[in-house]
């Protein structure tokens, strides 16, 4: 079956849904640098039919986003049901995905996110009762199963393709496991085999060529990259280079992802209207931004204390003024001179 809303190309690249991470501005900086689909974070259900101020500022997004999906969780279907209506009859996304896979306590402990994989008859009332409430196309993004008792990533798929789940992506873990061990991609192939509808593969994807790695693994329709993205967005355009068939661009030179870095920081200053409480949030992207640096363990200290979005700028200029220094001390060193003889 094909993907239910048009795309360019035959195997796109998702951002994945991410809490914190992929806001407006991320998503967009995504799509510039190749990203096929976007998704907000996960919103809860409830905020949203409450109308909560904060939960309707996560909705927000521009036309330069689309396709994009708005990812909602919650497990009582009734309300799941009434905020999917609100969301497609106030800000038309292309399509409204479902959240089965959140490990955080906060989320599980009233069955929503992977809580909801303890009980597959509730996970498809749930996509049921959004699908009746909007005409928008319903995905699901699940984890393998609760536990590993639990673990059945093949039958909770087939129950929510079964309930009307048009795309589902698979994070190939268990709840219990967090983030821990390896993503199981063997089990996003055995999916992939059993569904009629589009699999998304998602997990433990750092480069572009691990991205193609689980393409042929899999076979998955499109690939999710979710942490591969933090602070090196060009993994959508160093992916698809290598899908189809072309040498893979390099990582842009130091300058130039600062100069992507202060972009990334200009729309977040511009997104948020509390300027020192985003610059303070901005401080993660920061840091993955100059990783791997020479000297990045000091370089990164200083952004960290950052309080406007004003400050950046001052700070790459120095650390490349005085990069020599940093670079004879080679990777997170500190510059030559500190260093005790
Ligand atoms: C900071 C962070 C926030 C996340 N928030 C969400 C979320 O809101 N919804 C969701 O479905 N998954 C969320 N995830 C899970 C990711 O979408 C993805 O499934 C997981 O990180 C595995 O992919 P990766 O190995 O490419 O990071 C989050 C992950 C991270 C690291």
């Amino acid at each position: 079956m094909p993907f239910p809303f048009p795309l360019d190309v035959r195997v796109p690249l998702y951002l994945a849904p991410m809490a914190g991470v992929s806001e407006s501005p991320f998503r967009r900086l995504c799509r510039r640098f190749g990203a096929d689909v976007v998704v907000t974070e996960f919103l809860s259900a409830e905020g949203i039919r409450r109308e909560n101020p904060a939960t309707i500022g996560k909705l927000r997004f521009g036309p330069e986003e689309h396709p994009i999906g708005v990812q909602i969780f919650g497990a009582e279907p009734a309300a799941m049901g009434e905020a999917a209506a609100l969301v497609t009859d106030v800000f038309q996304p292309d399509f409204v995905d479902i959240n089965f896979g959140c490990p955080v306590k906060k989320v599980v402990r009233r069955n929503g996110g992977s809580g909801c994989l303890k009980d597959l008859d509730l996970v498809e009332d749930v996509i049921r009762a959004v699908a009746r409430n909007t005409h928008l196309p319903v995905t699901a993004k699940i984890r393998s199963g609760w536990n590993e008792e639990m673990r059945d990533p093949v039958t909770i798929a087939l129950r929510c393709q079964d309930a009307g789940a048009k795309v589902l992506a698979l994070h190939p873990r268990t709840r219990s496991q967090m983030y821990s061990g390896a993503a199981n991609w063997d089990e996003i192939a055995a999916v992939v085999e059993a569904l009629d509808v589009p699999v998304l593969g998602n997990g433990d994807i750092k480069t572009a060529g691990d991205a193609v790695r689980m393409h042929r693994h899999t076979n998955c329709a499109g690939v999710m990259i979710a942490r591969g993205s933090f602070g090196q967005p060009w993994i959508f355009d160093q992916t698809r280079d290598l899908l189809e068939g072309r040498p893979m661009r390099p990582a842009p030179s130091v300058e130039e992802r600062f100069r992507i870095a202060l972009d990334h920081s200009a729309m977040a200053a511009a997104y948020e209207p509390d300027r020192r409480g985003a610059a303070i949030e901005f401080r993660k992207h920061l840091g993955w931004y100059v990783r791997g640096l020479p000297g990045s363990a000091e370089l990164r200290k200083t952004l960290y204390a950052v309080n406007s979005h004003d400050e950046i700028a001052g700070i790459f200029d120095d650390y490349l003024r005085s990069r020599d220094r940093y670079e004879a001390a080679g990777p997170d060193g500190a510059p030559l001179e500190t260093v005790p003889a």
